[in-house]
């Protein structure tokens, strides 16, 4: 068998390989150019519209509490190709790290004339160490300095708590922080501003006490939790949910071992996902998506990018969003407890040890890219 150097055999030579190059190059182009979703997007109570499906971009911390980047090239690429086949909307945070590396795709992928920055919906976080009035500014700034851009989409409060980089629990009501927020909205930093994590009486609160009400409030949410009573109160406000987390304990390698199903192989969902020929992580995201939440899923396979977003070509009919709707047993799979004793904790509390803040939650400005000040 001839070698193949760039998809050409090597018995073709000269100007015919030039030509058979071209071809090559072509078709790919041409079958990246088919493989493209189209995403539908929310109306958000600012006036701006918020696709409903976006690429999250947490990596996570590992078995010694730190920062992994184990899969930093590897989401970097997946995200690019996420980019080229239509994904349009972006979830990041101060906390991730990655702000300089999305930054340098979407502007790599704007001066390609991919996607124009209008088209581009991007979403930060401001970080517990930034809740100070005037430091949500200097946050702000600092994500647009990092990502290279001149205005974000959306910035949210990553949690109420505000705690220090040495783990003190500083105590500052989050109205406060919040009027900060309306500061960066009012001067064309940001296009909407949100919440993450803030519990029903939080927000209440919040809405009861500001001036712009928030957009999102972006919370663990997926089919075994189904945060129906936060859902409902957000309705009645015109606040949209953003779901992290959208497949919950469903990846049996990463559930914790008390948490109740469905998992990826549950014969309910198998034989809902058969019937549209689709996968029981699309009948999930699509599940979401009928109930009116934006989705963030997590990804560094590229296969499964054109999955996760191939959610909206079929509908369930309500006997299986009532079927589906039946997992919800109110189970939180993600619990921060190292944080419960702190001052406007938004959760349940739990009977455990105290444990400390893990490090990558704490002293993570200067990680990776030594900048992050
Ligand atoms: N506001 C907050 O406090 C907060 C907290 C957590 C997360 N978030 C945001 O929400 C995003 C999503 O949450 P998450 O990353 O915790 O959880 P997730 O998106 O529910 O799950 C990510 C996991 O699902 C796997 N996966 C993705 N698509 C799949 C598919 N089609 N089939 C099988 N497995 C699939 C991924 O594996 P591979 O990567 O190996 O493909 C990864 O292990 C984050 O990236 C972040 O942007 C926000």
């Amino acid at each position: 068998m001839a070698k193949c150097e760039g998809g050409v055999p090597e018995h073709i030579s000269g100007i015919d390989r030039a030509i058979v190059s071209k071809v090559i190059v072509f078709n790919i182009i041409l079958f990246t150019s088919l493989l493209q979703v189209i995403i539908p997007s929310f109306k958000l109570n600012s006036g701006h519209e918020i696709p409903a499906l976006g690429y999250g971009t947490w990596l996570g911390i590992n078995d010694k509490d730190e920062f992994d980047y184990s899969d930093w090239d590897k989401m970097l690429k997946t995200l690019s190709y996420c980019i080229d086949v239509g994904y349009r909307h972006i979830d990041t945070a101060h906390l991730y790290r990655v702000e300089p590396d999305i930054g340098e795709v979407v502007n790599r992928k704007i001066k390609e004339g991919v996607v124009t920055r209008e088209e581009m919906f991007i979403t930060t976080k401001v970080w517990q160490h930034f809740h100070r009035e005037a430091d949500v500014e200097v946050s702000v700034r600092g994500s647009l300095r990092r990502l290279g851009l001149e205005y974000l989409d959306m910035v949210l409060v990553h949690w109420p708590m505000s705690i220090s980089e040495e783990g003190v629990d500083e105590k500052i009501d989050y109205l406060e922080t919040w009027r900060g927020f309306e500061s960066v909205l009012s001067k064309g930093l940001v296009r909407s501003i949100g919440v993450s994590n803030f519990n029903v009486e939080q927000l209440k609160r919040l809405v009861a006490n500001c001036k712009v009400k928030p957009a999102v409030n972006q919370v663990e949410l997926n089919l075994a939790f189904g945060q129906k009573e936060l859902v409902d109160y957000c309705n009645t406000q015109n606040i949209k949910i953003t779901a992290w987390a959208p497949f919950g304990a469903m990846i049996t390698s990463r559930a914790p071992p008390d948490a109740p199903g469905p998992r990826v192989d549950d014969l309910t969902l198998v034989a809902i996902a058969k019937k549209y020929g689709k996968t029981v992580m699309q009948v999930t995201l699509r599940y979401l998506y009928q109930r009116g939440i934006i989705t963030i899923p997590k990804t560094v396979t590229p296969g499964r990018v054109l999955e996760n977003a191939s959610i909206f070509d079929f509908e369930l009919t309500t006997s299986e969003f009532s079927t589906i709707a039946k997992f919800d047993v109110n189970y939180r799979s993600n619990r921060p407890t190292f944080w419960q004793n702190y001052t406007n904790y938004p959760f349940e509390k739990y009977d455990v040890p105290e444990s400390p803040i893990p490090e990558s939650l704490r002293k993570w400005k200067n990680g990776k890219n030594n900048d992050m000040e």
